[in-house]
């Protein structure tokens, strides 16, 4: 059989995998460096934060940790599930319908999303299970399509549907159905504005692979990993808060915020830790502190002022 081979992002559009992981803190501290001689520390040190919103400074988890340790329940349950059941999904052709409350709706092309200003992002990704990652992202702000399409005064929130292929996802048929089809998920306009917030068409400077989310994914780094919908088919842009997955299907344990919170535990288990995959065991000493938005506060918090962060889990 025929293996579907994805076409890969275009070489302009991203870095060289060599050159990848320094460029940004070669940026930051080249430019840095030339400001602090002119005498002008204060910028500098302005400059170096601003870089740092896009990566992190950790390891970055192995690519075949990446791509080989996943959740997506259209494919199975198990975290190799999705590598080994994936193959038959076809990610091309695809489209992106965006509509609800906009000016301007539209039919998205791959071709054109694959067109979209690509960026590099480095983000941390922690699973409402407890573990975590540092993944080397390639897309582009969700901020930049929605300008696309002209959100209305009255759009409040924005909801992302999964696409639905029983014949190309074995979890989303048979007798034992994990979850309600399609897989929903949504975000607040602000929320889904933020210069954080990306549609990742890449990670480690190649196409999605299908387990990962293929052809486009939503990536939200300071919420759990569950708000990251993959292989996204519909973005409605609407009044009122839209469902979300996990949380009709436990809201008890999911909620539709599900920021990263080390101070709200899951009611079976401490989200005051996690474990960084590929850095040892689920218990014991490698486990490393949860920080509060999953260490984006300083961008993030204000989006929640005034909120009862314990209450909105
Ligand atoms: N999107 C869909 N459509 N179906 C899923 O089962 N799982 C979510 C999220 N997006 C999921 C999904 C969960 S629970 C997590 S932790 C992340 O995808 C995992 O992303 P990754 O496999 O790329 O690490």
């Amino acid at each position: 059989m025929p293996v579907y081979r994805p076409p890969r992002i275009p070489a302009r559009d991203i870095t060289p995998e060599h050159l990848f992981f320094n460029r940004r803190s070669f940026l930051a501290t080249a430019a840095g460096g030339m400001l602090a001689a002119a005498g002008t520390p204060a910028l500098a040190e302005a400059l170096k934060a601003a870089e740092s919103r896009y990566t992190v400074d950790e390891k970055l988890t192995p690519e075949k940790d990446v791509t080989s340790y996943n959740n997506f329940y259209e494919f199975g349950l198990g975290k190799g599930d999705p590598a080994a059941n994936s193959e038959k999904f076809k990610p091309t052709p695809w489209t992106v319908k965006v509509d609800g409350l906009v000016g301007k709706p539209k039919e998205f092309g791959l071709e054109e999303l694959l067109a979209m200003p690509l960026e590099d992002r480095v983000y941390r990704m922690r699973c409402v299970e407890a573990w975590s990652m540092v993944i080397p992202w390639v897309g582009f702000p969700l901020s930049a399509l929605l300008d696309k399409v002209e959100p209305l005064g009255d759009a409040k929130y924005v909801a992302f549907e999964t696409i639905v292929r029983p014949e190309e996802m074995p979890g989303q048929s048979g007798y034992f159905q994990s979850l309600p089809w399609p897989y929903l998920e949504g975000l607040r306009l602000d929320e889904a504005r933020h210069p954080l917030t990306i549609l990742s068409v890449g990670v480690y400077g190649k196409t999605l692979p299908n387990q990962n989310g293929a052809p486009i994914r939503l990536v939200v780094p300071w919420k759990y990993g569950f708000k990251g919908i993959k292989s996204i088919v519909r973005i409605t842009l609407t009044d009122k808060q839209p469902p979300s997955t996990w949380n009709i299907s436990a809201p008890q344990e999911y909620g539709f915020y599900a920021n990263v919170n080390p101070e709200v535990d899951h009611p079976r288990w401490s989200q005051a830790s996690e474990n960084r995959i590929g850095e040892g065991g689920f218990f014991g000493a490698n486990r490393r502190p949860t920080l509060p938005f999953n260490g984006y506060g300083e961008e993030v918090a204000s989006l929640y002022a005034g909120m009862d962060l314990r209450a909105n889990y």
